[in-house]
């Protein structure tokens, strides 16, 4: 039975451990996996003593995703373009190999579960902290018309802009400036996490707007509720990326590629 962990502080809520056991399962990959709180000082001691008691890889959440990124021995490019990391394998060599599937899992929760087509789209990315760093190759690769980053600190959004600019059309501004109307609106700022909505215009919904908050909770998310008022067609929360980045990592470890359907379900009505 192979090993594998999400760490994090605080880690005991987490939902990794039921979704990849299920994972498991579903696949017949004889695996185990389970939580790993880490102290706040040593992230780095507590992944070289999992690795050294034969774990085989681990997901990394709140707040080491950036001590992942400087711990790793190799990145992918989707990890180095997002500067942080969620998933960490151990190689046949014994290196660790740095991973991000963040943006992977929104992409695909976008375009197989809820059919939203992001090619010639026009895009409105919300925040400009690591969430959305962690999405802007994986968006940007399905060739959208243009993504406009917006942000409290624009110059933050002015930033990735530069980043990514080689990768797509791609322009930053404050939340009160954004011009025009867009196919798919992404919250990924924390401002939900206050109850709090990023004050764009309300122009920037039309009739047939997507919107998507990277947040998920027992009751509809107070962007997606403001969404609905503006009269947006669809309202997607953040569970199915939940569900599809551990999809992916998993496929990252395993080869194998898990279904979610039924993973996701068993979250939507164990919240009820
Ligand atoms: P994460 O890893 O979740 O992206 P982060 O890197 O701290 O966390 O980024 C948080 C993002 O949410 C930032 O874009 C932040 O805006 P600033 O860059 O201006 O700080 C945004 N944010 C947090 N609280 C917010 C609020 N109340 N209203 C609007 N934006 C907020």
């Amino acid at each position: 039975t192979d090993l594998y962990a999400v760490v994090g502080n605080p880690i005991a809520h987490s939902k990794s451990p039921d979704i990849h056991n299920a994972f498991a399962e579903q696949t017949g990959e004889d695996l185990f996996y389970k939580t790993l709180l880490a102290p706040l000082d040593d992230f780095e001691g507590e992944v070289a003593r999992f690795l050294e008691h034969g774990g085989s890889g681990l997901n990394v959440t709140v707040p080491f995703k950036e001590n992942a990124f400087r711990l790793a021995d190799s990145l992918t490019a989707r990890a180095q373009r997002a500067q942080a990391v969620n998933t960490l394998k151990k190689m046949p060599d014994g290196t660790l190999q740095a991973d991000n599937t963040d943006g992977a899992g929104l992409v695909r929760d976008l375009t197989v579960n809820h059919s939203v087509n992001l090619t010639g789209k026009r895009i409105l990315l919300l925040g400009a902290g690591g969430a959305v760093r962690g999405v802007l190759q994986p968006l940007l690769e399905q060739d959208p018309a243009g993504i406009v980053i917006a942000n409290r600190t624009v110059s933050k959004a002015e930033t990735l802009a530069k980043d990514f600019a080689d990768l797509g059309r791609i322009s930053a501004s404050g939340f009160a400036e954004v011009e025009g109307s867009f196919d798919l609106i992404i919250n990924g700022t924390s401002a939900s996490l206050a109850g709090e909505l990023p004050p764009i215009p309300v122009s920037v919904v039309h009739q047939n707007t997507t919107t998507y908050d990277m947040m998920y909770g027992n009751q509809k998310t107070v962007f997606n509720l403001w969404a609905e008022e503006q009269g947006a067609q669809k309202t997607i929360d953040g569970l199915g990326m939940l569900v599809e980045q551990a999809a992916e990592a998993f496929y990252v470890w395993r080869g194998v590629r898990p279904q979610t359907a039924r993973v996701m379900q068993s979250l939507r009505n164990e919240r009820r």
